[in-house]
């Protein structure tokens, strides 16, 4: 920490993989003077399929990673470790946490026919946040989870419009068309680079909605009470860390963050990943 000034360090976001750029974009949007860290755990993801061991002795690295970096304020860019860990991270380290609140009261007071669709992981759809969303939005609207395996692993390949990806996002998204669904929740941070796509099949009256922007907008306010908003004069820098292999990880990041940015691979990574390995296996 810059103990004379926290305001000027840095804010920590990371995601299981990649999905969380599309939380950074908004960040960046909503601060343009901030100063960024980025994680990516893509040599882990995706973490639905892995223990929730696993989950939280990856979170927990990454989140002293950051720390480490002089992080003032940590982003949970990813619905399936909010799901998995939120609780836990907040108990143990003392800064503000932010983290992904699936858009459902918006798109309750957006839809016309009463339907929603949540497109999210497996993982996310099972954990008790969203039980609680159902309890509180699910006597005014009909929520449809639809669980989406595999979408996760083609935003990580970089493959946002091929077949493969089309072809599984129709049979996600058609149910919900079916079933009357007129607002579509993404419930994970990948989707919001297969937004296009997803538009194109569910057609011009169906709304997409995305929480990034009330997340940084959240993110904001919550520096703001702080006292930890950065006062600087200048745009902000963003640097960025992976678990997957150095070459794919700059490919991808650069891909997604629409400008060649070096990638640094996570250190210590493999320390942290044999340990949790042999301890919790999938
Ligand atoms: N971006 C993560 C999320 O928001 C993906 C989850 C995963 O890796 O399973 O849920």
């Amino acid at each position: 920490m810059n103990a004379a000034n926290p305001a000027k360090n840095p804010i920590g976001v990371f995601d299981s993989g990649v999905g969380g750029l599309s939380v950074l974009h908004e960040i960046r949007r909503e601060l343009p003077g901030e100063d960024l860290l980025y994680v990516a755990d893509s040599g882990h993801a995706p973490y639905g399929d892995k223990s929730t061991q696993l989950i939280e002795a990856r979170v927990i690295a990454i989140v002293e990673f950051l720390l480490s970096q002089r992080a003032k304020a940590i982003v949970v860019a990813c619905n399936t470790a909010t799901g998995v860990a939120i609780q836990m991270l907040r108990a143990r380290f003392p800064v503000p946490i932010i983290a992904m609140e699936p858009a459902v009261k918006p798109a309750a007071a957006h839809t016309q026919s009463g339907v929603i669709g949540v497109l999210a992981t497996s993982r996310t759809i099972a954990s008790n946040n969203f039980a609680k969303l159902h309890e509180r939005f699910g006597a005014d609207v009909k929520i449809l989870m639809q669980a989406c395996p595999g979408l996760v692993e083609q935003v990580e390949a970089g493959n946002l419009s091929g077949d493969k990806t089309r072809a599984l996002i129709e049979q996600y998204v058609l149910p919900l068309l079916e079933q009357r669904a007129d607002t579509i929740v993404l419930g994970c941070t990948h989707y919001p680079f297969l937004a296009p796509l997803i538009s194109e099949i569910a057609g011009p009256t169906v709304a997409i909605i995305d929480p990034s922007p009330a997340i940084a907008r959240e993110l904001r306010r919550r520096l703001a009470t702080a006292n930890l908003l950065s006062t600087v004069s200048r745009a902000g820098t963003e640097r960025f860390w992976s678990s997957a292999a150095p070459d794919r990880a700059q490919t991808i990041i650069s891909q997604l963050w629409q400008v060649d940015v070096e990638v640094h691979s996570l250190p210590n990574d493999a320390t942290v990943d044999a340990a949790t390995r042999s301890r919790a296996p999938l």
